[in-house]
Order: structure tokens, then sequence, then C-alpha cells
């Protein structure tokens, strides 16, 4: 199935995945995957553990080449935030914030006046920005991930289950994060996840990855913008998808055995 229909119509595209494949050590992980994303859209990828989500943020931000295809990036900055927060710990919360910048050579003042405006958008409180990432907690330490990944002013953010180790509630306050800066910003967003409430509220677009190396099996367009659906919408969604074939194999628990 390919998925090159950006939802917002109009934008130019900013990533396009063209046919790629990938395989590890002779295993087939997926075949003849394509997809676009448009400026400032953001497009969730759900599918069972294993089925190859990471690969594919992998390929398409470079981490690795794939196997077959051709991947297109039409952006300058990219930024990635993973599932853990990955700070150096020997760097305070304010110099691993502002981290992308001192390697981009922003002169220091600019670099640490940016770093404090990312941390106070993402409700990191000043006296937090001189602790080091062992002094903060879990929540903290994903706040100052993703106020890293703002601080390079990106086109393109890759985000990787993001906010799968933190409890429900600051994952609420993480994903309006996102939503919030997503929509100020026009940064475009490839949104790994295997919740699908997730999904729903925080993407334009969903593309769901077979558990069987088929590829892309379905694709929705969400209606209005995201931050704009209620709880008892993305609730009523969900339900409809749990009944929809294309979306089996996320509730059945997962891959079958290949
Ligand atoms: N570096 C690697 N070497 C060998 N096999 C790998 C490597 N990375 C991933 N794989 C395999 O590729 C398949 C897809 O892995 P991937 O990490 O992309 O899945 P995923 O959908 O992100 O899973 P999860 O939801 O658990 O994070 C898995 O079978 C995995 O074991
Ligand atoms: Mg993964």
């Amino acid at each position: 199935m390919a998925s090159c229909r950006p939802a917002l119509g109009g934008e130019a595209v900013r990533l396009t995945l063209d046919r790629i494949g990938h395989a590890f050590l002779g295993r087939a992980v997926f075949e003849d995957l394509s997809l676009c994303l448009a400026e400032g859209e953001v497009v969730a990828l759900v599918g069972p553990s294993g089925c190859g989500k990471t690969t594919v943020l992998q390929i398409a931000s470079g981490l690795i080449d794939p196997l077959r295809g051709r991947v297109q990036r039409h952006y300058r900055r990219q930024a990635i935030v993973f599932q853990e927060p990955r700070l150096l710990p020997w760097m305070t919360a304010r110099d691993n914030i502002a981290y992308g910048l001192a390697v981009a050579g922003v002169p220091l003042g600019r670099r640490r006046e940016s770093a404090e405006r990312r941390a106070a958008e993402v409700g990191l409180h000043r006296r937090d920005l001189d602790k080091y990432p062992a002094e903060l907690s879990g929540g903290m330490r994903q706040r100052a991930a993703v106020a890293r990944a703002l601080a390079i002013d990106p086109e393109m953010i890759y985000f990787d289950e993001p906010f799968t180790a933190v409890d429900v509630g600051l994952r609420r306050v993480l994903q309006d994060l996102v939503i919030g800066a997503s929509a100020r910003e026009k940064f475009s967003a490839l949104f790994v996840t295997h919740d699908l409430s997730e999904a729903v509220r925080l993407a334009h677009r969903i593309v769901v990855l077979s558990g069987r190396q088929e590829g892309l099996v379905a694709e929705r367009v969400l209606d209005g913008a995201p931050g704009s659906r209620d709880d008892g919408a993305v609730f009523e969604t969900v339900q409809d998808w749990a009944k929809d074939p294309a979306f089996a194999d996320l509730f059945d628990g997962g891959r079958e055995a290949a």
C-alpha cells in the first residue's frame, strides 16, 4: 500500500519513503513501504511490537540505510526523541537542552537563552536547569529531551515511543506539548507509538505497519486538527477501529511467529 497523500493539502513534501524494504541478517522486516509527510503534518506510525516501526524511523532519519528503495528528505534540521531521554550525564539540563545549538556553533549567551525558553515551554523550572540528569525525575528528563529537540528549530522531528515510560497523567501533558508545538512551529513529525489513543490524539494521519512483513496495511486521516479532539471523540474512534480488521494486529497482542 502506498501512503503518499499528505492530509493537510497543498503543503510542501518534507519526507518521501519510496518503496523501501529492509531485512536484518536475511530476515525481512518489511517490503515496498511508501510514505510521504507534508510540511506541518504529524503522522503516527502504529503497529505491534517487533513489526519494524523503529526500523522505519531509523531509515527515515538516516540512522540506517534501507536495503531497497529511496529516501528523500526535503528539510535541513531534524531531531529525534527516543523512548529513553538519552541525556548526557555530565552536562546540566540547561547544557543538554542547548547541546544541538552548541554543535551548530551558536554562541553561549544565545544558546542559554534559547535553552531556557524551551525549558519553560516544556514545563521545566529555571531552578532545575542547573541539575544533572541523575538529579531529575524521569518525567523531567523526558521534558528535557523534548526541549532539546525543539531547541534546534527542527523542520522534522522523529519520535520513537517517547512517552511510553512516563505515567498516564504526564503522558497527556507531554502529548499536549507536542500538539501545541507542532501547531505553532509547523514542524513535521513521524510519531511511532503502539498506543492508538495517543496516535488519535496527536496526529493528522495514522498509518499501520503490518506485523507480517506486509508493509503499511492501512491509513486513516483524522478529522480536525490534533488538539481539537476531546476525550470522548478519541475513545469512540479507538473503539470503532478496534473492530476494524486493519487494526487487528494491534488489539490481538501482536505479531504471529514468522
Ligand atoms: N540491529 C538489528 N539487528 C538484527 N535485527 C534487528 C535489529 N534491529 C531490529 N531488528 C529486528 O527487526 C525487527 C523489527 O524491529 P524494530 O525494532 O524495528 O520493531 P518495532 O516495531 O520498533 O518494535 P517495538 O514496538 O518493540 O519497539 C525485529 O524482529 C527485530 O528483532
Ligand atoms: Mg521500536
